[in-house]
């Protein structure tokens, strides 16, 4: 297939092309959505088939106003509160679905994801199509979601119609998502939208126990249930002190290392890279799928463990998650 590229100046024939039943990937202020027409069951068939993706993991629907909302779910003041506060911006919320969203887009479920995306970009192409566009994130199912153009080139062209430009997402992660339930706002997958910004704002936040952990049961977010973001190599984490995670570290020749800017020692060793400073949770989410994808094959990537407050969760969550939950707990260099 033919993937046509667009820019800022060209987002009216992205739009069109939307409009026609057909794919277009874009920019958002998280990561890079795989759009299509939301209305369109067949357009949903399309998503899921060019990722490679299971149909039963439901799709995101984006909004370019959160007015807009109504038509097609059933909003609740705490939603209405949450869009005065978050949107446009990186929160998605799950709600009840109308009849008017085919349940294709929703992995049969009777719930659907809405967020309304801060990007200009995503904002005009979404605008311009006057639908609302279902959107993964726009990687090849299993690999880390795209956070750069290149990234979205590598796994997409000649997959979907068209590829729209927007250079690097700001967040790098993906949107948090909650879910009202029981007097309380479920975090079911945590982002720039942070729980604390959440409470701060007088709201009851409950870590849904996928956030944390390895969850066997039926999570409430089917994507949890994926292994994702995981690059070409298994990935552990050391959980220790940095000198714990040097002295492992030591005798250890042909692996990856994914720590952070304050361990010189080890970005002198080949194949380390640094996902940011360790006090720095925004930049780790900003640099993390993209470090994840800067790995050569290896036998194994070591990471670092990340402070797990703020957007920290949301680099926590998704690093576990390329782990495959391996932790190692270090103490004076030993595994213990
Ligand atoms: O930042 C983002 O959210 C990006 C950009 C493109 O907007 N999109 C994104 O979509 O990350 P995706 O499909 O990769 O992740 C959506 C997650 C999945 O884990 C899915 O299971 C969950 O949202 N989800 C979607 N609809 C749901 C629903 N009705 N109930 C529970 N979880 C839902
Ligand atoms: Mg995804």
């Amino acid at each position: 297939m033919e993937t046509k590229i667009f820019t800022s100046d060209t987002l009216p024939e992205a739009a069109q092309i939307l409009k026609n039943g057909g794919l277009v990937a874009f920019p958002t202020e998280t990561v890079y959505g795989l759009g299509g027409n939301a209305l369109d069951a067949s357009a949903a068939e399309k998503i899921y088939r060019a990722k490679g993706r299971p149909s039963d993991n439901p799709l995101i629907v984006h909004l370019a106003n959160a007015a807009e909302a109504e038509q097609y779910c059933h909003t609740d003041a705490v939603f209405e509160r949450l869009a005065a506060l978050f949107m446009p911006g990186p929160l998605t919320v799950i709600l009840p679905k109308r009849e008017n969203i085919p349940s294709t887009v929703t992995g049969g479920l009777d719930s659907v994801a809405i967020r309304v995306p801060g990007h200009d970009m995503a904002h005009r192409l979404i605008a311009l199509a006057g639908v609302p566009i279902a959107a993964p994130s726009a990687n090849l199912s299993g690999s880390p979601s795209p956070t750069c153009f290149a990234h979205v080139l590598a796994d997409l062209r000649g997959r979907v119609d068209g590829l729209v430009d927007g250079g690097d997402c700001d967040f790098g992660v993906e949107s948090t998502i909650v879910k009202m339930g029981d007097g309380v706002l479920r975090l079911l997958r945590p982002g720039a939208v942070t729980a604390e910004a959440l409470r701060d704002a007088g709201f009851p936040v409950e870590i849904d126990r996928a956030v944390l952990e390895r969850f066997e049961g039926r999570p409430e977010c089917p994507g949890m249930k994926y292994r994702h973001y995981a690059p070409s190599s298994p990935v552990e984490i050391l959980d220790g002190s940095d000198d714990a995670v040097y002295a492992f570290l030591e005798d250890k020749t042909d692996c990856g290392i994914l720590c952070f800017d304050e361990d010189t020692v080890l970005l002198k060793r080949p194949h380390a890279l640094s996902m940011g400073s360790k006090s720095d949770s925004l930049s780790q989410a900003h640099n993390l799928f993209n470090r994840l994808r800067a790995f050569p094959p290896l036998p194994v990537i070591y990471a670092r463990m990340p402070a797990r407050a703020g957007i920290g969760l949301a680099v926590f969550n998704r690093l576990i998650k390329a782990a495959g939950y391996r932790v190692l707990s270090l103490q004076d260099g030993k595994q213990s």
